[in-house]
C-alpha cells in the first residue's frame, strides 16, 4: 500500500510548519526587540525561517497529493515504491532549513531534498500520463 507513508508524514509536516507561521506572527508583531527582527526580513535567521515555514507547509501538501495519488492510481508498484521515497526524501528539505538557521548546518540536505522533491513530481506526471485513460475511471 504504497503512500500512506507520505499521507502520514506528509500532514505532520504541514501541521508543524504550519504552527512556526504563529512564531513569524509573534516575533513580526509582538516581540520585544522585533525592529532587528523585521530588518532581517531578506536575509538571515527570519528569512530562512519564513523560508522553512513556507516549504515545510508546501512540501507537506505535496507528500499529501502524492500519497492519495500512489493509492489512487494503478502506477507499478516498483516505480510507486520510488516515487513514494522521493517524495519523502523531499522533506529533508525544509528540515535543512531549520538545520542552517538554527545550527548553520551546510544547507547539503536543502539541495538534496529539493532535488529528491523536483524528481518525485515529475516522475508522478510521467507515471499519470503513462496511464491508459480507462486507468482514471477504475481509480475512483
Ligand atoms: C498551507 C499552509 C501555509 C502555507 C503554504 C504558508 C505559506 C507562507 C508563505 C509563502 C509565506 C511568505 C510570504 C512572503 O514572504 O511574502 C508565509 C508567511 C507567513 N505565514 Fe504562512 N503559510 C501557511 C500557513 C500559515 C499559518 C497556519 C500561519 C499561522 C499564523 C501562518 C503565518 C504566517 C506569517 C505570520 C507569515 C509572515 C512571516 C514573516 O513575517 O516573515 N502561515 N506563509
Amino acid at each position: 500500500m504504497k503512500g500512506r507513508k507520505n499521507i502520514g508524514w506528509g500532514f505532520l509536516f504541514l501541521g508543524v510548519f504550519m504552527a512556526i507561521g504563529f512564531f513569524l506572527g509573534y516575533m513580526h508583531d509582538l516581540a520585544p526587540g522585533k525592529e532587528q527582527w523585521l530588518a532581517q526580513y531578506a536575509a538571515g535567521t527570519h528569512f530562512e525561517i519564513r523560508i522553512a515555514h513556507a516549504h515545510g507547509a508546501l512540501f507537506g501538501i505535496i507528500n499529501i497529493a502524492t500519497g492519495f495519488a500512489l493509492l489512487k492510481l494503478p502506477i507499478p508498484a516498483a516505480q510507486a515504491r520510488w516515487i513514494s521515497w522521493l517524495a519523502l526524501a523531499g522533506l529533508l528539505m525544509p528540515l535543512g532549513v531549520v538545520l542552517h538557521a538554527l545550527f548553520g548546518v551546510l544547507p547539503v540536505l536543502v539541495f538534496l531534498g529539493g532535488a529528491a522533491m523536483i524528481v518525485a513530481t515529475l516522475w508522478t506526471s510521467w507515471a499519470a500520463f503513462r496511464l491508459p485513460p480507462s486507468a482514471a475511471s477504475t481509480a475512483a
